[in-house]
């Protein structure tokens, strides 16, 4: 029988992780990070589809492609589009998939723009702050479900 998937998408500038502002995201590369999840997610019986888009709308595909697909549960690091994008926060309203947000910063400690989060409000739970781990924390989550 096939394994549960969980979908794992990525929004804008994440495929920089690594070289981008390490002080604040860390060292690590999405693909360490998709590594490190797919370790996990053995463990778990779980299967992991991950995906990165610079753009809004490749992110609301996949969101409906996750429903289609029945996936277990989506984590979703929108990046910036979390703050500003209400075309997501309904494409999560639109699904019945659960989706799980996640952030490796804690962007309710950042700027005061990044402290509105419409993944948020419709998101089933969140996790953030703690770098990398967030997302395994995350799968850990999507695998109770
Ligand atoms: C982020 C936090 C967002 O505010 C920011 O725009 C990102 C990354 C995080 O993972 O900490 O691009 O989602």
């Amino acid at each position: 029988m096939a394994k549960p998937v969980v979908y794992v998408l990525n929004g804008p500038n994440l495929n920089l992780l690594g070289l981008r502002e390490p002080e604040i995201y860390g060292s690590d590369t999405l693909d360490d990070i998709a590594g490190m999840l797919e370790d996990r997610a053995r463990e778990l019986g779980l299967d992991i589809e991950m995906r990165q888009s610079n753009h809004e709308g490749h992110l609301v595909d996949w969101l409906h492609e996750a429903q289609a697909e029945e996936a277990k549960a989506v984590l979703l690091n929108a990046a910036a589009y979390t703050h500003t994008s209400i075309a997501i926060l309904d494409a999560i309203k639109a699904i019945r998939t659960p989706v799980i947000e996640v952030h490796l910063s804690d962007p309710m400690t950042r700027e005061s723009f990044r402290h509105v989060s419409y993944v948020g409000m419709g998101a089933v739970a969140e996790v953030k702050g703690l770098g990398a781990r967030s997302y395994l924390v995350a799968l850990e989550k999507a695998a109770e479900l």
